[in-house]
């Protein structure tokens, strides 16, 4: 169980993604709609940068990996082949007194956490989400929201394998939302029922199978790893043979330390052997065999990799969240304790912050122009309002790795400015005309 101190952490948090624009609570004005979030001008540039890092490593940096966006609905026989209409199931409860449901693995005791009143049966209930397709009442085609995006790399995996020329081992990537019609979604934005996966499927003789496994595991740490402060937090944990999911073979999950509950599950590395080309091989009557160089014949096995992109954002922001003691050097002596956001440099939604001393027509014309340099290239914020102790600590608390102020020295004296550091908090005179070159050095 989490502690108090942890929860008030997560409180915290939860209430700066509000304050600071990285995460809303969706239809807010109309009450909010249970586990459904926003991401505002900060959390958008964030959720991008998880992305794009992610996109970066998985896709452009490889050659035996390719991209796809495929359809997020879907026919229903592609989720009869998948085997998820009839194992994507979360066992039920519901209290007989208070009528509330609760997810019956999750429960400690054998009673309502809410009302202690009693529970009754426990039904098996379907995670997909159902909708209708089409304008005439009683003749509409029942579909469904995509509940993993891998679903649509086999279902491109011939498209592919055949436009693209490829040979096996490959893997096709992607990245888009998933919907999940969870019993219990909540922890901020951990578990909720619309959300975003960013998702590799690798195909490769089953000869071949472990050793990529192993290979696929160990890129999944590393890109976590590289992106985290806290090396300690974060772990492997193996799926028992009775928590597997109806196609894995063998799962790992990648678990980070998060303030609700200890260990919770990031992301997995699956080995789901031949059963999804087989399934949809079996149900489309496509031919899905592979035919190698020696005329073999084989149903590839297929590696996967799967992050979900909100959870990331959430690993990042827990991670990055830290309190120091007064550190700006602000003349506002109120201030205590302050946030800085130790985020990832390639993650921070804004990279460089730009501001003239004071409020002066000279002093505002030179940032002014330094940040329609600099905005070209990088995310940018131009602030002139506080003082420079109140700028840096707003830069401090949503992430930005540097900030550049203009003073009366870089007009009369130097053409120079100040680059002040966030973890360091260093500061060094910088000349204007090499500040792209300083930061292209640095980010
Ligand atoms: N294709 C395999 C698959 O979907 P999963 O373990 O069900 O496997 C993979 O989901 C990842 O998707 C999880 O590790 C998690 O990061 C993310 N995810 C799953 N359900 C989620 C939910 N309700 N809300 C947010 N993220 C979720």
């Amino acid at each position: 169980m989490a502690d108090k101190k942890q929860s008030e952490k997560m409180e915290k948090l939860v209430s700066l993604a509000k304050r600071r624009g990285f995460v809303f609570p969706a239809s807010e004005i109309y009450g909010g709609l249970r586990s459904c979030w926003d991401y505002g001008p900060l959390g958008v540039e964030l959720k991008n940068n998880v992305k794009k890092a992610w996109w970066k490593e998985m896709v452009q940096k490889r050659q035996d990996v390719v991209g796809l966006d495929s359809a997020i609905l879907s026919p229903k026989i592609v989720w009869e082949a998948s085997g998820h209409l009839e194992n994507f199931t979360d066992p039920l409860v519901e209290c007989k007194k208070c009528k509330k449901r609760f997810r019956e693995d999750q429960l400690e005791k054998k009673e309502c956490p809410d009302c202690q009143g009693e529970l009754g049966e426990s039904k098996q209930f379907n995670l997909l989400m159902k909708t209708n397709l089409g304008a005439i009442e009683g003749k509409q085609d029942e579909a469904y929201m995509r509940g993993e995006t891998c679903q649509g790399i086999y279902l491109n995996y011939l498209n592919v394998k055949d436009s693209m020329r490829k040979k096996i081992p490959f893997g096709i990537a992607q990245i888009g939302k998933a919907f999940r019609n969870e019993i219990t979604p909540g922890n901020f934005i951990f578990r909720t029922r619309e959300f975003e996966q960013m998702e590799m499927q690798y195909f490769v003789n089953e000869k071949d199978a472990d050793k990529f496994y192993n290979e696929w595991k160990e890129w999944t740490m590393n890109w976590y790893k590289q992106l985290i402060n806290k090396k300690d937090n974060i772990r492997w944990r193996q799926h028992e043979k009775d928590e597997l999911a109806h196609y894995a073979k063998e799962a790992w999950d990648i678990e980070y330390k998060t303030p609700f509950g200890d260990w919770n599950e990031f992301a997995g590395v699956h080995n789901r052997g031949d059963w999804d080309l087989s399934r949809h091989g079996e149900f489309s009557g496509e031919d899905m065999n592979y035919t190698d160089q020696d005329k073999n014949k084989f149903i590839p096995w297929v590696q996967e990799v799967s992050m979900g992109a909100d959870r990331a954002v959430l690993m990042f922001l827990i991670d990055a969240y830290t309190e120091v003691e007064t550190r700006s050097g602000d003349d506002d002596s109120k201030h205590q304790t302050e946030v800085v956001l130790k985020l990832h440099k390639d993650l921070a939604p804004i990279k460089i912050a730009i501001f003239p001393l004071f409020k002066k027509d000279p002093l505002q014309d030179s940032a002014q122009k330094i940040f329609e340099t600099l905005s070209a290239k990088w995310m940018c914020q131009y602030d002139q309002t506080g003082s420079i102790g109140k700028r840096y600590r707003r830069q401090d608390e949503i992430g930005t790795p540097y900030c550049v102020t203009v003073d009366f020295d870089t007009l009369e004296k130097d053409n120079s400015v100040t680059v002040r550091d966030r973890d360091t908090m260093e500061q060094e005179r910088v000349k204007i005309d090499e500040l792209e070159k300083y930061f292209e050095d640095r980010l």
